[in-house]
């Protein structure tokens, strides 16, 4: 009883004096542990939102927190005025891993396609950036722009000018769309919000192709696709290609703020002294966090597991027969679920049943948990997705 007070409470304040923003169900996460998280009452969830794929080693790992608490007692915020050990050597790290050269670091992933855009812009003198229908790039005026949804713009207008939307997964639609003022194409590997849309195995070569022949940048939009998540540290080196930049943020620090936009050498030297800049940007609370997410990524052979646990977890879910079911997609562990209908029903009674899942654009369930699922977690939370969904048949 206290407990159901304390949380009727705790949502009565947010309900008073918070913004309304977001829509939430009345369940307080107060901790968790490896893919599990626990309410203010107790009850115990198995986690496959992982914080919307940010929980990258799990929650509540205690040598994560020794790491970082480590970092807090040292300093917290010296600030940019000054050099800092945890930021160089995690844009090594970075740089060696994706083959690209120069880091750029801000606090989330929508900062760091806004230093992506303004970076393609000045280093190429030119405005037009082609993104795709059904991407989403962040909330901040230019990857707003850069993002499709009318709905999430319309009331915000005016958008930053000179972006155009084509065709995901059709390089002629690209072409087409190139002009004199084209600065770069930006794109998401797999299209994460719009439901875990994965494109054809060619279709990053194709674009590689197509930016080299016109000069053009390619720009990826990894932030939630990067950090080991679909098998590899970066999805597009299972295309074997390398963009001209790409934008990171979500699982990097296994779940503290940090954004990161990692550039060739050539196009990052065009950003120079004043450029671009952010008070809390590579704080080396967040960096810290990050060089031990990507030691520990490497170490455990999270990717590894990732490709394994997410084959695993798309054929378990392949096996549910049910007309609800359209389509089960995926790579590693970005996996969806599309649905013939809306699935907030089927959201809302496995949280009852103590799993967590997540929907994408209406129709999709969307799983994205923490890298270190084992088989056993992945059958337990089919035994509960498999019930609620053939109650709905
Ligand atoms: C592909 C992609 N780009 C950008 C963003 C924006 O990131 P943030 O919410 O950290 O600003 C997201 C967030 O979901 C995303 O999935």
């Amino acid at each position: 009883m206290a407990n159901k007070n304390n949380t009727e409470r705790i949502i009565a304040l947010e309900k008073k004096h918070m913004m309304q923003t977001y829509t939430r169900p009345a369940v307080i996460i107060d901790h968790g542990n490896g893919c599990y998280v626990f309410d203010k009452s107790g009850k115990k969830y198995i986690d496959l939102v992982g914080g919307i794929a940010t929980c990258t080693l799990g929650h509540g790992n205690k040598e994560f927190a020794e790491a970082v608490k480590g970092q807090i007692a040292k300093i917290t915020s010296p600030s940019n005025l000054y050099h800092s050990e945890q930021q160089a050597l995690l844009a090594e790290k970075l740089s060696n891993i994706s083959g690209l050269d120069r880091c750029f670091f801000s606090n989330s992933g929508t900062e760091s396609v806004e230093a992506a855009i303004k970076l393609a812009r000045k280093h190429t003198g030119k405005s037009e950036i082609i993104a795709m229908k059904h991407g989403f790039h962040g909330r901040t005026f230019g990857s707003l722009a850069a993002t499709w949804k009318e709905k999430i713009k319309a009331p915000f207008g005016p958008m930053l000018p000179g972006f155009v939307h084509v065709d995901y997964n059709d390089i002629k639609a690209v072409e087409k769309a190139i002009s004199k003022q084209t600065a770069a194409v930006i794109v998401e590997p797999i299209q994460g919000e719009s439901g875990v849309i994965v494109p054809s195995g060619r279709y990053l070569n194709q674009l590689r192709e197509t930016c080299d022949k016109h000069g053009i940048l390619l720009v990826l939009d990894e932030i939630q696709t990067a950090c080991g998540r679909t098998g590899k540290f970066f999805a597009y080196q299972h295309a074997c290609i390398k963009p001209n930049i790409v934008a990171v943020a979500k699982g990097l620090a296994n779940g503290l703020p940090i954004g990161v936009t990692i550039a060739t050498e050539k196009v990052a030297k065009s950003f120079g002294k004043g450029d671009h800049g952010s008070t809390f940007g590579g704080n080396p609370v967040s960096c810290s966090a990050a060089n031990f997410t990507i030691d520990e990524i490497i170490s455990k052979k999270l990717m590894k597991n990732a490709a394994l646990m997410g084959d695993y977890l798309i054929k378990k879910l392949k096996e549910i027969d049910s007309a609800s079911i359209k389509e089960v997609r995926g790579k590693g562990l970005m996996v969806g679920m599309e649905l013939n209908g809306n699935g907030e029903k089927i959201v809302n009674k496995c949280l009852e049943k103590g799993l967590l899942v997540n929907l994408a654009s209406e129709k999709v369930l969307r799983f994205l948990p923490p890298l270190t699922i084992t088989k056993g977690i992945i059958d337990d939370s089919i035994i509960i997705l498999r019930e609620v969904i053939e109650n709905e048949d």
